[in-house]
Parts: C-alpha cells; structure tokens; sequence
C-alpha cells in the first residue's frame, strides 16, 4: 500500500513536471468562444456556424440600434458592465502582449474579439451622458431556455444618463474604449479617433455625475449588484492617462486613490490591484508598486488552496477569479518584481485549469474536458429538433462543443461535477475568459509554449 502511495506521488510529479500544454492552441480556442457568444448578425467570416443570427430586435427607447455585442455567458443577456470589462482586458493583452497573439497566428482574430464589443458599446453611447447599460431583461430572460435565434420574449433596455447616473459603468466602458484606442491608433486612425473621443465623453460623464449602476435601474439587481465606482473612477483615469498623456487624469486618480477600497480580487467588480499594477508601469511611482507587491505576495504566499493547489478566491467561477489575481501578479512580475515567482506560480494555476489534476476546465481542450457546461445555445440540437427546458435537464451532452470556454470551475475542496445545472461551478461567461485568455498570451510570449 506504501510502495502504490508513493508511486502515485512519483507519477504525479513527474506528470506535473512534463506535461506541457499546447497555449497556442488554448488562445485560438478561446477565440473561438467569443465568436460563439456574439449577439445581432453574424458576419460571412463566422466560424462558430451553428450559432445563427439572433436579437435583431434589440434597440433603446427612442429607437436606436442596439444590435451586436455580446451575451453575457450561458444566457442571452448584454450586461453592460461585464461586457466593457472584457473589452478592457482584451485591449490590455493585445496591447501588452501582441507578441503572444502574433506567435500563435491569431493577432488578427483577437482584433476582432475585441471589435465585436467596440463597435457595440459605441453605438450604445448615444449621446455625451446617456449610455445603454444593458439589453435584455435578467429575469425574462433567464426564464427562457433555447436557441438565440428562437427568443421571443421582450428585450427591455436600460439606460445610465445623469438622473440615473452609474460611474463604475462609465469609467469602465471609457477605460475599454481608452485601452482600444490604444490597440487602434496604427492601425486605424480614424476608427481610433473615435474610440477615444467617446472614451473622453464617458469619463467625464462617470467623473461629473456619481452614482453606481445598479441603483440607476433595477434589472441588473438579479445579477451584477456593483460594490462602488470609487474603483473605476481610478482604473477608468489610469486608462485614459496611458491613452492621452494628460495630466488632469493623473489629478482625477489622486483625487480619488484615498476613497478606493482593496478587496481580494481584481474582477467586473473589483479594479483596484489592476489599477495600481497599471499605475505603477504607466508613472513609475513606487507607491503604487508597493501596494501591488504586497498584495500579490499576500495572494501567492497566504491564500487559501485547494489541496490540489488551485489559489482559491470564490466560490463563484473561480477559476475565473484566480485567473484574474494571476493576471495583476503576471504584469507586476513583468516590472521586476518577485519575476520568476509570480511567473511560474502563474503558470501553474493556468495549468491546472488546463489538464494538471487529469481534467481540463476549457470546452474542448485535451482529452477530458466539460460536456455539460450551462449554455443555452450549445445545449441546443440543431433544428428542426425543439430546444427547451427538457434540453436544459437532459443528461445528455451538449449537442454542440462551445470550444474555447473556461468554465466556472471546481469548489474549494478540487469538488467539481459536470452538470449543465450547476451554474455557480459550470457557466461560462465573456468575462471569464478575458483574463484567462490575455495571461495565455503573456504565456506565449515568454516563450512558454515552444
Ligand atoms: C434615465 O435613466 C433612467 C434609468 O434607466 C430611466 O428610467 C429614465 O427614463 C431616463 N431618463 C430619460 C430622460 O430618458
Ligand atoms: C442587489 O441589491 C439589491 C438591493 O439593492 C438586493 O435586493 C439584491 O438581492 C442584490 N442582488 C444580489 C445578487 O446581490
Ligand atoms: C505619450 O507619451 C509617450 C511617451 O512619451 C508617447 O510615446 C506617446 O505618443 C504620447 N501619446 C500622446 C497621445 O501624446
């Protein structure tokens, strides 16, 4: 008995210390992910094609176009907030980590994640202070199980304007759009241009007119409650100051630095580590790099773990939350500080989620991988075949494999089971990728995947 532990522990070692993944094939997958959550028309260039056009419908009160973007995860609502959190996260890895996406081939497809959410938040930003925070209603929407392109329940959409004010909204979506701009200014001029005229406007809007989002309309209550905006007036100042070098948004984050609170995680949410691993490359000043160092230091030395060794942060998607944490520590790693630490326990965590405890948490990577994950669309046969809650309490398999996704991920004790149900451990979301997708590309950027 002895003798077997022990060579159980050897093997385990010594597939733990080989087993190399393929992270190239990790960001081309998780591309493709985004591709399957697009809402409105898809273009001639969609891969995932059993996703069809959808939501074609969705438009503001007066009767603007609000098509396009994405759903938020295994449902079909455009959750304002967590959809400009993504775009931030993509735009900090394809403007920090281009070398990653170019080394896997895909530079040009993690453009067009990126783009797939822009050109909806533009068109959402309808006038200097109003902006469409959301469409689709949570509740309506989250009683309805079935295809997209088969929704007919009404799509209500919710606006922030100065009434009804929401700066974690605002200076999140000018953070993306600041960050985007970033990512177009060579590119395109003109299209930059206008990403960082809106980003101006939605800035000035979260800075004049305090509120938080989740007060300004109820139907966002049943799922992304905020916290405070204290965190993306600072995150949102940060972006712009990297985008325009003007020093009134280095007085806006003085300004408000004193009020923003740290918590566990950098998240939708939760922007404060990123905010000072941001500040701390952008101006150099060590007060913020001490604050980053100390919390990274206090995640990788003192946080709980799984016995399995997952850094654990949440109950809810964590592999998600530890990939964001990961995330703040990879780049402040990147200025010079505890470098060869904070990358390999980097890399450890996102190996684990690949495949280190003989399962992989992304949709159709490896050989062991989620085939119930909780989404609508891909627990839907193709038609003429009904979709409906009975597709939902199936057994079954997802008929379509939604490649790419990261799913919620195990519980504390490394406890994790495949049920299309269990939406804590195995949705999926937009957001959940976004952090996991840019450390990949850190990853291959290092040259970890040669
Ligand atoms: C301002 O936003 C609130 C909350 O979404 C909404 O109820 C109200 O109608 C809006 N005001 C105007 C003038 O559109
Ligand atoms: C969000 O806050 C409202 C009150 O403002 C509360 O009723 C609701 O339960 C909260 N929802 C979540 C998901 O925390
Ligand atoms: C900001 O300054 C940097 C470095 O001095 C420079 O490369 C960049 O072009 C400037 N950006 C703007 C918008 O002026």
């Amino acid at each position: 008995m002895k003798l077997i532990l022990a060579l159980a522990v050897i093997l385990q070692v010594y597939v733990s210390n080989t087993v190399c993944y393929d992270y190239k094939e990790v960001l081309q997958k998780s591309l493709l992910f985004y591709e399957a959550q697009r809402s409105g028309k898809l273009p001639s260039d969609q891969r995932v094609t059993w996703r069809k056009d959808s939501a074609l419908n969705d438009k503001g009160v007066n009767g603007e176009d609000l098509t396009g973007g994405y759903y938020d995860a295994g449902d079909f609502v455009k959750f304002g907030f967590q959809m400009s959190f993504t775009a931030t996260i993509l735009a900090w890895g394809l403007i920090d980590h281009q070398k990653g996406y170019e080394d896997a081939g895909s530079l040009e497809e993690g453009r067009k994640a990126l783009k797939w959410a822009l050109d909806y938040i533009l068109k959402a930003h309808v006038s200097e202070n109003v902006f469409y925070a959301q469409a689709g209603s949570g509740v309506a929407d989250h009683n309805y199980w079935g295809r997209p392109e088969d929704m007919t329940e009404a799509r209500p959409t919710y606006m922030i304007n100065t009434t009804h004010p929401g700066s974690d909204l605002a200076a999140e979506t000018a953070a993306a759009l600041a960050a985007s701009y970033l990512v177009y200014k060579d590119l395109d001029s003109k299209y930059a241009q206008t990403l960082l005229t809106h980003a101006k406007q939605l800035y000035n809007f979260a800075y004049t007119y305090r509120g938080k989002y989740s007060d300004a309309f109820d139907d966002v209550r049943c799922c992304y409650n905020s916290s405070g905006y204290e965190d993306e007036l600072v995150w949102g100042a940060a972006w712009m100051y990297r985008a325009t070098n003007d020093s009134t948004y280095l007085k806006y984050v003085d300004n408000e630095y004193p009020t923003i609170q740290y918590y566990i995680g950098f998240s939708w949410d939760q922007k404060a580590g990123g905010a000072d691993v941001l500040l701390a490359k952008i101006t150099g000043q060590s007060k913020y790099l001490t604050k980053i160092t100390n919390y990274c230091e206090q995640i990788v030395n003192s946080q709980q773990r799984t016995p399995k060794g997952l850094i654990f942060i949440s109950q809810w998607g964590s592999l998600s939350s530890t990939s964001y944490v990961m995330q703040v520590c990879l780049e402040t790693a990147a200025l010079g500080v505890n470098t060869a630490k904070y990358r390999a326990e980097t890399k450890k965590q996102i190996d684990y989620m690949l495949g280190d405890t003989g399962y992989s948490y992304v949709v159709g990577f490896g050989s062991k991988y989620p085939t119930h994950c909780h989404h609508r669309a891909a627990s839907c046969p193709d038609k003429p075949a009904t979709c409906d809650w009975n597709q939902f309490s199936t057994t079954e398999p997802n008929p379509h494999v939604l490649t790419g996704a990261l799913v919620g991920g195990p519980g504390a004790d490394d406890d994790y089971t495949d049920l299309r149900s269990d939406y804590v451990h195995n949705e999926v979301a937009t957001y959940y990728n976004s952090g996991f997708q840019t450390i990949i590309a850190a990853l291959i950027e290092l040259g970890y995947s040669d």
